[in-house]
């Protein structure tokens, strides 16, 4: 059994999922360091206002009064300094966008790899549990050969996937790559070192505080964009299906490693009692808001992964874990802080007209969107 959890270092903890497992434990009453390095490759690309989505995490954890630092995973001798005292790392700074990945491929390499060596290596160092954050993505592909497709889902037999199953098959991307790497290296470090650590593969996660755009994180994406009136570009047919979970299901999840130490990989996702399709996901979106968001097509994407449902077996025997959350209360659930929040999308784009006095084409699309 492990001691009492008294202090976590979360990396990453600026953004979405870290922001969430910081927000978990310090209401459990555990002193939380958040170690983020506040990029904003992902938010600039997103349309929203990168500044204020942004700073939100940070103003919220700051709020709950969280020790903030803002540092890099890749310096290794900081990582360890603010990682002294502490019982338990969890993993989540990482570049993790595919389409980011094959753009700036350095920039890929040295976050998820060389990060996620360096968490390791504090870990190893000062004998810390760890949970590091893979994905499913790290399976490859060569799925997307064995689904037949019916009505508005892809489906498959089997319909989900456990950890067994091969991983990298079919077309392969530099984020295939690096988060693979990481998973390996924490199997490594559990052989060699002995260390008690977890790779989490997780699936497409949601929920409040993701500022998701089109490179990453698709249930938001969708969200926003259904609430600001601005339209959804799905890419593919929109059959392709994830078991999604909501953020705090996973947030369980790395307590429940904690309590239990049981190294090694895991699949962590909803499950096919979560699955659904982006077809699906927008039908729920139509009824929450009682509007059809507006839809176009563009061709799928260099590395797209068209279906992916977890077999959670592993986690449910060894971890004694369980999902709670269905798609329709989540998605409830984030509507609702983006309906209250609405200003952090546009903030900027507004103070930018005032002081250009011009309107570009996005933000001609969300002066639409508010008459
Ligand atoms: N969101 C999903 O649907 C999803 C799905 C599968 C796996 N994952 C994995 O879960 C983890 C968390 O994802 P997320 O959606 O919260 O991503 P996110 O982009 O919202 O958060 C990542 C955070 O890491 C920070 N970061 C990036 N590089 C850093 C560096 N060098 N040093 C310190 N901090 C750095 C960023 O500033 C950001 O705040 C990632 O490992 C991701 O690959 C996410």
């Amino acid at each position: 059994m492990s001691a009492q959890l008294k202090k976590v270092l979360v990396t990453g903890g600026c953004g979405f999922l870290g922001s969430h497992v910081c927000e978990f434990f310090v209401k459990k009453g555990i002193e939380i360091v958040s170690y983020d390095n506040m990029t904003k490759h992902e938010l600039t690309r997103t349309g929203f206002a990168a500044e204020s989505a942004r700073n939100y995490n940070w103003n919220y954890l700051k709020g709950l009064g969280i020790n903030m630092v803002k540092a890099d995973i890749k310096n290794l001798e900081e990582l360890m300094e603010h990682a002294h005292g502490c019982d338990y790392i969890i993993h989540t700074a990482a570049q993790p966008a595919m389409t980011i990945s094959w753009e700036d491929p350095l920039l890929d390499i040295t976050t998820n790899i060389m990060g996620t060596f360096n968490v390791l290596e504090t870990a190893r160092t000062l004998k810390i549990p760890v949970v590091s954050c893979a994905t499913i993505h790290i399976y490859g592909n060569k799925i997307n050969e064995t689904l037949r497709e019916a009505g508005k889902k892809y489906s498959r037999e089997p319909d989900s996937i456990d950890e067994n199953y091969p991983t990298m098959g079919g077309t392969l991307t530099p984020l295939h790559a690096s988060k693979a790497a990481g998973d390996i290296y924490v199997k490594v470090y559990i052989d060699t070192y002995k260390i008690e650590a977890a790779s989490f593969r997780l699936t497409g996660i949601y929920g409040t505080r993701q500022f998701g755009g089109e490179d990453h994180g698709w249930v938001a994406n969708l969200s926003i964009r259904s609430v600001l009136d601005w339209p959804i570009t799905i890419f593919g047919n929109g059959k392709q299906v994830r078991d999604i979970i909501y953020v705090t299901d996973i947030c369980d999840a790395f307590d429940a490693f904690y309590k239990n130490r049981k190294p090694g990989i895991y699949n962590i996702g909803g499950g096919r009692d979560t699955a659904i399709s982006l077809l699906e996901c927008i039908d729920i979106l139509e009824d929450i808001n009682g509007k059809r968001p507006e839809v176009k097509f563009a061709p799928d994407r260099h590395g797209d992964l068209r279906y992916f449902v977890c077999n959670i077996d592993k986690a449910k025997k060894e971890l004694g874990w369980s999902p709670k959350i269905m798609p329709k209360d989540g998605i409830r659930k984030l509507v609702d802080w983006i309906k209250d929040n609405r200003e952090i999308f546009l903030k900027e784009q507004k103070k930018k007209i005032k002081e250009n006095g011009e309107i570009g084409e996005m933000e001609k699309k969300e002066n639409i969107g508010h008459r």
